[in-house]
């Protein structure tokens, strides 16, 4: 029985580490996503494309991946989102580096849609400013 309880509590213990470890990683990878947004945002105001296509090549890194800590928390919206939103970014960047501004913007609108869907449904701030993941 006591070994019973020792593998139990390793295992539980074990759970907890996984979860704080991919919390962390995904608030840098949201991180990326934010940053590759403001560069979106100033690439179609300057029409390059160029750095829009660069700028979306972060939002897709920053999204990729983050699909199984939604799965893993049987979050069905939010791999949903995340699942949209990747596709968003990769026809974003296509078309912006085929040059397709008009086709960009209607892309990122979307991807912009799932960025906030996800956040309304699974993020709250706190008085201190931070995030917590709902
Ligand atoms: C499936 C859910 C989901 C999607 C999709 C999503 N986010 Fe988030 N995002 C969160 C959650 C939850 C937090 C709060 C926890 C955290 O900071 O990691 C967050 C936090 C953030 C933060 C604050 C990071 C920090 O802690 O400083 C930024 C910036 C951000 N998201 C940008 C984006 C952008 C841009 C997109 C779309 C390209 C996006 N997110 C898509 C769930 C999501």
């Amino acid at each position: 029985m006591k070994k019973f309880w020792f593998a139990f509590a390793s295992l539980t213990l074990a759970s907890l580490l996984m979860a704080a470890v991919s919390e962390a990683e995904l608030e840098k990878k949201m991180k990326m996503a934010g940053d590759g947004m403001g560069g979106i945002r100033k690439g179609m105001q300057a029409s390059d494309m160029k750095a829009v296509a660069a700028a979306g090549k972060m939002v897709v890194e920053g999204l990729e991946g983050t699909e199984s800590f939604w799965s893993a928390r049987h979050a069905e919206d939010g791999v949903k989102y995340t699942k949209e939103g990747l596709a968003a970014a990769k026809e974003l960047v296509s078309a912006a580096e085929a040059g397709h501004a008009d086709h960009a913007k209607a892309a990122a609108a979307k991807v912009g849609g799932s960025c906030k869907g996800c956040h309304d449904a699974h993020r709250e701030k706190l008085p201190d400013g931070k995030y917590k993941i709902k």
